[in-house]
């Protein structure tokens, strides 16, 4: 079959073709345009995800097509040991017990070590959006992008004077890795990831050098590495900033745009908000399985695995589609209804599952949750503008919006109808 990510219906609403896809009797379906087998049903993707011995993540990070190669003689400069999504075992589980011994990964103690930043962060960021009453702005340049960077940014004990350059790097990798870009592009982001890694080896010995006594990530993995490189290298240290600074932000970004994009392309989900802030963790879990900010995840075979009729050699690269898995009708009622008030969001894949499952999913939880019940007591008038055209970024794995243009308006709107009165209490946060 044919899947193109990078154009027409597929980038525009992928919802038709995640149902074509589960609805194949084949339960893995071979793109040939994108050399990618792709696995679709929930319990084909759980698997997937858990069984590192038959899916392995060496693949994980390398790009989805045949890179130029004045652009692969940058890439192979770039020797970032595998630490996180692209590590398998034996390395895996040990820098993974090293993650989470330095990285809050829990929702008390992402509250305890982050809900002061985060909360720092949003009340910056929400008020500099109050002082602009009336004027249209983009949410996801004045917000949704900003906030999750600014984040990690504290978490790892980064200036805040390099930020647009780590956005600029890190929103490179996304588009080396999963996109589509000419020749020309390939060698001009690959050079900006090798500027990053540097960067990122910079920082840890900037942190060596001046004495390891903070409370950072950084200082952090260093001080639990203890001079024991059997326990963690320096450049493994370097490797996990190196992801952390990519994965702590362009996902969150996307949780926030597509839980301000679903709240408020219906004025009454975002008057519920703005009604009954403890409406929010469950409007975010929907949000995380209606709409995955990443809705595509990769695997390579380790060996041939057979999936109903179908035999996928040894080697193969898999895409394991998180999107249509999240509306998988055997796991999910009504899958393709937004309803925040569902009983089965938990379910959802979109963080992942097994060894791999994300760490910093209580982060992004914490955020997304602080940031949407501060805006809507901020701002309960807020709005998309009548110009906002919803648009995608091309790209496999990340869908991400191009732009939430929206109007902001401190004051609740007279004429929105009481929102659903009788709903029933909100769910547990998935
Ligand atoms: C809505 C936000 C987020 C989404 C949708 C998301 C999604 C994912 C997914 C799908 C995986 C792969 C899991 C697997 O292979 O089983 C993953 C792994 C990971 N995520 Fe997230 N993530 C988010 C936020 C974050 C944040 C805020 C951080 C850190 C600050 C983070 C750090 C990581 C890391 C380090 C891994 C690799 C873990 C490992 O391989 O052991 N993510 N995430």
């Amino acid at each position: 079959m044919q899947l193109n990510p990078y154009s027409g219906a597929y980038l525009s609403d992928p919802a038709a073709t995640w149902r074509r896809i589960l609805d194949d009797p084949g339960r893995a379906l071979y793109a040939e345009d994108l050399g990618l087998w792709l696995i679709s049903r929930h319990a084909d993707v759980r698997r997937a995800l858990a069984d590192a011995t038959t899916f392995g993540n060496a693949l994980t990070l390398a790009p989805v097509y045949e890179v130029c190669p004045a652009a692969m003689s940058v890439v192979t400069q770039i020797d970032a040991p595998p630490t996180t999504a692209a590590a398998d075992p034996p390395v895996h589980p040990r820098t993974r017990r090293a993650l989470r011994a330095t990285f809050a990964n829990t929702a008390e103690r992402a509250e305890a070590e982050y809900g002061r930043i985060v909360r720092r962060r949003v009340e910056d960021l929400v008020s500099r959006l109050v002082a602009q009453q009336g004027r249209r702005v983009d949410l996801v340049r004045e917000f949704t992008t900003e906030l999750p960077l600014l984040v990690i940014l504290d978490i790892l004990g980064v200036p805040d004077a390099d930020v647009d350059r780590i956005r600029r790097w890190a929103d490179g990798q996304v588009a080396l890795i999963w996109g589509q870009p000419d020749p020309d592009e390939q060698v001009r982001l690959a050079r900006g990831l090798l500027e990053f890694w540097r960067y990122c080896q910079d920082l840890v010995r900037q942190r060596l050098d001046s004495g390891v006594d903070g409370d950072d990530f950084i200082s952090r993995a260093l001080t639990y590495r203890d001079d024991d490189d059997d326990v963690l290298t320096v450049t493994e240290v370097a490797s996990l900033a190196f992801n952390l600074l990519v994965a702590g932000h362009e996902t969150t970004a996307g949780l926030l745009a597509h839980a301000l994009d679903a709240a408020l392309s219906s004025p009454h989900r975002w008057r519920a908000l703005v009604d009954d802030p403890r409406s929010v963790p469950a409007f975010v879990a929907e949000t995380l399985r209606f709409a995955p900010a990443i809705d595509g995840w990769l695997r390579v075979t380790r060996r041939d695995v057979t999936l109903g009729e179908v035999t996928i050699p040894a080697g193969a690269r898999c895409l394991l589609m998180i999107g249509a898995a999240n509306r998988d009708p055997l796991v999910f009622a009504r899958p393709d209804r937004f309803d925040p008030y569902r009983t089965d969001a938990a379910d959802h894949l979109s963080f992942g599952h097994g060894p791999h499952f994300c760490i910093g999913a209580a982060l992004a939880r914490l955020e997304a949750g602080i940031a949407l019940t501060q805006l809507a007591a901020a701002i309960p008038g807020l709005r998309l503008s009548p110009e906002h055209r919803r648009s995608f970024t091309p790209n496999v794995s990340f869908r991400a919006h191009d732009a939430l243009l929206a109007t902001i308006d401190i004051h609740a709107p007279a004429d929105v109808p009481e929102a659903t009165p009788a709903a029933p209490a909100p769910a547990q946060a998935a």
